[in-house]
């Protein structure tokens, strides 16, 4: 506490929201659903620096692009877990993981061993798997008709379910055959949000790990058990069944704990298995959903999309009514529908509350020439979704636009000076640096090639049920990943009558 006190006369000519419990400090992002809003309105009215408590931890968020390349490519500092709720919800003993860890040994082999599955070669051989991810969905939607309701959050969840199982663990998880809650792949998904859920909850409330009487505490670690178990039994699966050479499920197994200089036993594959197994379709699946969202309020930017995929003859027409199967050569020449996604990521960055460091040296960290002294034992938090949205580093961040990303150089800072040789980067959907996302290339190509596929297709508009915009707005809620508690309830509407 007396060393709490001491921090906090060191960081207290940062500008901060006031606390609003002595003991707790700012209790604010706790008790919002939409905290990743929170921290945007805390940058715009303090500035790039702002200084908040919780308990006795001293935090600075900051949104200065210069500061914040410099502190993720820096040696000095390291991820550091405020609260162990990620590893509880990866794993039974909550040990950390790839996402969670710090920059230890385990970590870099786990690293090296997962980036090689993310090789553009695998990706490259991979790609005919996620088309087909997305023709499989396609189909069960021509079963749909228009005046009907579809949840296109969960079908995208599902989309990238069947991906990661195919490329992560060569396993067909059968997501896309229906879009029924109750099969396997819906109990998957469901117990998946569950965990993560509680994940959170546990995240902004440290105490509640302790409150073992509360109902909804009960419920929260019976549904993060029941994900245990599926997870457990797709590791079971991976050693029984000898994963593809080129999945992640085979590099998983090929490596050596550093420790122990043996294959990584259930205990710690385990942990990695559910977060690739979380990171690899909740991020995803969500962000095709924003994308749909967005551009079904965009008639204008649908209307572009459509030109795009026309012109490359992707697009449905009475002459053609299924479109030629999209090809790895299309990706890149997809050039506006990319600038959507791009766009869609800057709004509702799916990582949008992330990321923490700390000094790691037990020095302090001067970071942008002098312009911040991180005291050491204060964490540092760069939280993605409001350097995406703060007033000045981008010109009215809260109109969608996806013009701007066919600007040269849109996803540098401006007038900011280099830092190590080149820009500051103000676009960090998947951060920056050596903790940066492992699974971008899978991502960026399965949302290229799936909404591609899709708007070929099909059009969606948004169901009344889903309240327009503002019902949209009040309903974003950060539960580890960024989504809208509603789902996103549209009507797919076939391009050409079957
Ligand atoms: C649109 C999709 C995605 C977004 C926006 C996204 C975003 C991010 C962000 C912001 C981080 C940094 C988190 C932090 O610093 O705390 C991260 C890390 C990570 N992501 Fe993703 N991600 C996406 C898709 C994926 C996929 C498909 C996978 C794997 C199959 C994946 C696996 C990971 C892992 C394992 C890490 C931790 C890496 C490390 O610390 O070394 N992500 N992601």
């Amino acid at each position: 506490m007396f060393r709490s006190i001491r921090l906090y006369q060191r960081v207290k000519q940062y500008p901060g929201p006031p606390s609003d419990s002595l003991f707790l400090g700012n209790t604010q992002p706790a008790r919002r659903m939409d905290r990743h809003n929170l921290f945007t309105e805390w940058s715009n009215k303090y500035g790039p620096v702002v200084r908040r408590r919780f308990l006795d931890i001293n935090i600075l968020q900051v949104t200065d692009p210069a500061i914040i390349a410099e502190a993720l490519r820096s040696k000095e500092l390291d991820k550091k877990t405020v609260s162990d709720a990620l590893n509880y919800f990866a794993g039974p003993h909550a040990l950390p993981t790839l996402l969670t860890a710090e920059s230890t040994e385990r970590w870099k082999v786990v690293r090296k061993a997962v980036a090689t599955a993310f090789s553009t070669a695998n990706m490259k051989a991979e790609f005919p798997n996620i088309r087909a991810a997305c023709s499989q969905l396609i189909e069960v939607l021509k079963t749909v008709g228009p005046q009907e309701v579809v949840d296109m959050d969960n079908a995208l969840c599902r989309e990238s379910l069947d991906v990661i199982g195919r490329v992560g663990f060569g396993k067909d998880m059968g997501a896309t055959r229906s879009l029924r809650d109750s099969d396997t792949s819906g109990q998957a998904m469901e117990a998946t949000a569950g965990a993560l859920l509680e994940a959170d909850r546990r995240l902004t409330s440290p105490v509640r790990k302790y409150q073992f009487w509360r109902k909804d505490v009960q419920e929260g670690d019976a549904i993060t058990k029941r994900f245990h178990s599926i997870m457990q039994g797709l590791v079971d699966g991976m050693r029984k069944e000898q994963p593809a050479e080129s999945s992640i499920a085979a590099h998983l197994l090929s490596i050596r704990d550093p420790e122990t200089g043996k294959p990584l036993d259930d205990k710690h594959l385990l942990p990695e298995v559910s977060t690739l197994f979380m990171a690899g379709f909740e991020t995803t699946g969500h962000t095709a959903a924003w994308v749909v969202y967005a551009v079904s309020q965009h008639p204008q930017v649908e209307a572009k999309i459509v030109e795009e995929l026309r012109s490359l003859d992707l697009l449905a027409t009475p002459k053609q009514p299924s479109p030629r199967p999209i090809q790895w050569e299309d990706i890149p020449r997809l050039t506006y529908l990319n600038a959507v996604i791009k766009e869609t990521m800057r709004l509702y960055p799916a990582g949008g509350v992330a990321t923490f460091r700390r000094s790691k040296t037990g020095k302090d960290v001067v970071l942008g020439g002098g312009k911040l002294v991180l005291p050491a034992g204060v964490g540092l938090h760069l939280p993605i979704t409001a350097v995406h949205h703060t007033e000045g580093i981008w010109e009215n961040p809260n109109a969608f636009t996806p013009e701007r990303f066919l600007e040269e150089g849109a996803e540098d800072a401006k007038n900011v000076p280099e830092v190590a040789g080149r820009k500051p980067q103000r676009f960090i959907p998947f951060s920056i640096g050596a903790r940066d996302c492992v699974g971008q290339t899978l991502a960026r190509l399965n949302l290229s090639t799936t909404l591609a596929q899709l708007y070929g297709s099909f059009t969606f508009q948004l169901a009344a049920e889903m309240g327009g915009p503002e019902g949209v707005r009040a309903s974003e809620i950060t539960s580890i990943t960024l989504s809208c508690a509603k789902g996103m309830k549209v009507h797919a509407v076939a391009r050409v009558k079957a």
